[in-house]
């Protein structure tokens, strides 16, 4: 059914049976806000439908879920909305046509954050689906499913969930998110690349409206119009998710407040400040991660009963330049500095202490950039390395896995995106001895439509024999992957799609791979 016939309808449904809490006054009367100066329009009408974006919601816990939406009639154009409060009721049921309402209440869109809501709704059973729904005015949005965790202490027998990254709008359409939306999952992961800065480029299926991006309202038209995908909103609507970025939601390779380049560090780092604020504008984020500045933080930990533990890593704020002026080539000795940091030297403990204390069956580290090493030159006596990956930060990697190795977190995990393409490494205490410990696995999932250049394919292939720790490869496809835990294995499974050229296809499995619990490293079945 049409978006827009389907909350018509909705809209008559709810009038029926009372949305309308706390009865709003007349069309364009003010109320006063407790938010802001601005004062609030009790009643907004709207040139368009406002839900333009669809609606989110994310980080889960046993008790609460943020739901996210943001009010955008014209949703390419800066939104579209007047610099006045509105309020936007929220409810919470627990069956799909919400008519088991067990919250509610309203939350001010405000302007300063181009009118998005992140409602954090407390007071809800572990381990169970929600359903959720916005109105604003007389519109009402579609209806969104989410899940809470399960409860720290709860034996948990299998849990679902699958990760993405990397979606330039530019390079194809988004058809594994229609995939995925109809996977049987309990949460999403996203890795980063949610956006690309680029300006427009010929020779895709569609393009970017707008030069490269640098000022707020840039980066927010950029959100908005990736968020007009309906297989994207469809993926948000139907799971929680946890978001990390990577690069792009800034720039192409910046590291801390160094950018690539053609640009000053006072400029780049208003630059980064318009990219952090409309990133968490546009995701189902905690006040937690409200933008400070320049700065937004992150990195945060989720428990799922005793199954899994994700540690989200954001390794592109803290990390120190790119060695050797970054690129694929031979390593100077600036990749092995003791002082290079890939996520910044307070997230790195705060990582350790989370796997020493972890309780859980699967630990989770949900990151970016590859960490298995991988030379790609097959030649024994020449190397190049890719130095936006941990391969240029390399006594960072051995910190974390000699830890990995003391330590003995139960089965840790590895999850990365940003080469846009699928991997499975044993990771190893030394990459350069295939008979050193593997001390634990990494997954590395392909892009959702983002462009790995075929050229590059065949000697990444060549290089494979010198790599042996690496046990899968593949860059044609594009898609996501799905992982089921069980107290005794973990499955991935790289899920593919037909075609990113046209608005549908179909989806199916490459390959499969398993981790038991207690042996790092997967196998393929
Ligand atoms: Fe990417």
């Amino acid at each position: 059914m049409e978006r827009f016939q389907f909350a018509r309808l909705l809209s008559t449904k709810y009038k029926r049976r009372g949305f309308l809490i706390g009865a709003f006054g007349v069309t364009g009367s003010i109320i006063a806000s407790q938010w802001t100066h601005t004062r609030a329009i009790a009643q907004p009408s709207f040139s368009a439908y406002p839900f333009s974006l669809g609606i989110a919601s994310g980080d889960p816990l046993p008790d609460s879920v943020v739901l996210w939406t943001r009010l955008a009639p014209e949703p390419l154009n800066g939104g579209g909305m007047p610099s006045v409060n509105v309020p936007v009721q929220w409810q919470v049921a627990l069956d799909e046509n919400m008519k088991n309402v067990v919250q509610r209440g309203t939350a001010i869109a405000t302007p300063e954050f181009a009118h998005s809501v992140h409602v954090e709704v407390g007071g809800l059973q572990p381990e169970r689906w929600y359903w959720y729904q916005f109105k604003a005015g007389n519109e009402v949005s579609n209806i969104g499913r989410t899940r809470t965790a399960p409860a720290r202490d709860t034996r948990v027998a299998q849990f679902r969930f699958g990760f993405v990254n990397c979606q330039d709008w530019q390079n194809g359409y988004y058809t594994a998110y229609q995939g995925l939306a109809k996977e049987d999952l309990d949460l999403v992961v996203h890795l980063g690349d949610y956006i690309y800065e680029y300006g427009p480029q010929s020779g895709g299926p569609r393009q970017h409206n707008s030069p490269e991006i640098v000022t707020l309202a840039d980066y927010r038209n950029r959100h908005a119009l990736y968020k007009t995908d309906s297989n994207l909103q469809a993926a948000h609507a139907a799971f929680p998710w946890i978001v990390t970025w990577d690069d792009h939601e800034v720039e192409n390779n910046y590291a801390g407040l160094i950018p690539e380049e053609n640009q000053s560090q006072q400029e780049f780092v208003t630059r980064r400040a318009n990219a952090y604020q409309a990133y968490y504008e546009h995701m189902p984020l905690r006040r937690l991660s409200l933008p400070r500045g320049s700065d937004l933080q992150l990195y945060r930990r989720f428990t799922f009963g005793n199954i899994a533990e994700f540690n989200v890593l954001d390794t592109r704020q803290y990390r120190t330049d790119q060695p050797c002026d970054d690129g694929l080539k031979p390593r100077c000795s600036q990749a092995f500095d003791s002082n290079a940091t890939m996520t910044g030297t307070k997230q790195e403990q705060w990582l350790f202490r989370g796997l020493s204390k972890s309780q859980a069956r699967w630990n989770v580290i949900a990151q970016q950039t590859m960490i298995a090493q991988y030379d790609f030159d097959a030649r024994p006596d020449q190397e190049l390395f890719n130095l936006d990956q941990w391969d240029g930060y390399v006594a960072a990697r051995n910190r974390l896995l000699k830890f990995v190795q003391q330590q003995q977190p139960s089965n840790p995990v590895v999850i990365t995106g940003d080469i846009h393409s699928s991997w499975v490494h044993d990771l190893k205490t030394d990459f350069n001895d295939p008979n050193s410990p593997t001390v634990a696995t990494e997954f590395v999932g392909t892009s959702i439509s983002s462009d790995f250049p075929e050229t590059f394919i065949p000697p990444v292939v060549a290089a494979l024999s010198a790599n042996p720790h690496t046990k899968f490869f593949d860059a044609k496809n594009r898609g996501y992957v799905r992982c089921h835990l069980t107290q005794n294995t973990w499955q991935s499974d790289y899920r593919i799609v037909s075609t990113i050229r046209e608005p549908n296809a179909s989806v199916s499995t490459l390959g499969s791979f398993v981790v038991q619990n207690g042996r790092p490293g997967a196998e393929q079945i």
